[in-house]
């Protein structure tokens, strides 16, 4: 099977498990498509691709690791939604569709952003294996690396020094801290949160974070990139917004020729990072070389 039909399956897979735990309810029904709305803008679904695969790779049990994988991908979308907002990039494009603000207007969009952001923390809790002797225990871990991730010390900490950054200098560190963190955190996650959901030990463990930080890392040069040199058409979003708002980038830093070479540089420490697992690893490692390379 190609890499891209073996990612479609996959992605496949995700849009299912969406489905079977989307935001429903008694809620005003406004609020629920609004969260609806962005949930399945479409997306290209990588965290909770890589948490599956991760849970795969350690034969560890699937069916506990849906609900995980639905968190991750309600908390990233909650993100992007109020990443868009006036008060942040103030963006109109979003996964090819009207941003949510623009749909449902600034309040609703803020709700429905705090709404998928709980909607994520009530599946991890609901589907607990407190009677699950082999599970609980990677469960928990699991749960807590994927909430501390997108917290004040990773996803937010990152989007807050990302706008205070705005107009500012070349700052390297401030750099390294926004990529890290408003990006590498959420990407980090499922990849360390499938591998202790299975019961990976210290070097597994060690040896997947090396993956994953490579990647995170890489993940957000390439969107750096994208929105220089990117088809508007093709990425989904808006292009050249990041310079017209000052936002501190990697190619702002370092130029664009160096942010290439960065990206190649971490393409062959994620790849370093899978030698341990062999064969095994042959699909983690293709997805390092498609988001490397993706053009959305
Ligand atoms: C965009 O993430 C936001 C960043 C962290 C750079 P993705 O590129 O994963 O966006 P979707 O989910 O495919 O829309
Ligand atoms: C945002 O980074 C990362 C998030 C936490 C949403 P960007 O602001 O560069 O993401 P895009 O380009 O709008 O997707
Ligand atoms: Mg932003
Ligand atoms: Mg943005
Ligand atoms: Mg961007």
């Amino acid at each position: 099977m190609s890499y891209k039909t073996e990612l479609k399956k996959r992605s496949d897979e995700i849009e299912e498990i969406l489905l079977a735990y989307a935001p429903k309810g008694q809620a005003p029904a406004r609020l629920i498509k609004a969260m609806n709305y962005s949930l399945f803008a479409g997306g290209k679904r990588i965290r909770p691709v890589l948490l599956m695969e991760t849970v795969r790779l350690f034969d560890g049990p699937v069916p506990l690791a849906r609900p995980l994988a639905a968190a991750i991908e309600m908390i990233h979308t909650y993100s992007l939604i109020h990443d868009d907002l006036p008060a942040m990039d103030d963006d109109v494009l979003r996964r090819g569709k009207a941003t949510n603000h623009v749909v449902f207007g600034e309040a609703m969009a803020i709700l429905a952003g705090d709404g998928l952001l709980n909607c994520a923390m009530e599946t991890m809790a609901a589907h607990i294996p407190y009677d699950d002797e082999v599970y609980l225990h990677g469960y928990l871990r699991a749960m807590s690396e994927i909430i501390t991730a997108a917290g004040h010390n990773g996803m937010i900490g990152g989007q807050v020094l990302d706008i205070l950054s705005e107009g500012g200098g070349p700052d390297k560190e401030a750099l390294d801290y926004i990529h890290k963190h408003k990006t590498g955190a959420l990407l980090t996650a499922p990849l360390r949160a499938g591998a202790m959901l299975s019961g990976a030990g210290k070097a597994q463990l060690q040896d997947i974070s090396t993956y994953a930080a490579a990647v995170g890392h890489s993940f957000q040069l390439v969107d750096d990139l994208l929105d220089i040199e990117g088809e508007a058409g093709k990425v989904g979003k808006s292009i050249g917004k990041d310079a017209a708002d000052g936002k501190l980038t990697y190619p702002f830093v370092y130029g664009i020729d160096a942010t290439r070479q960065k990206i190649a540089q971490l393409y062959d420490s994620a790849v370093k990072s899978l030698r341990p697992f062999g064969e095994k690893g042959k699909f983690l490692k293709e997805t390092a070389d498609f988001l490397a390379k993706r053009d959305h």
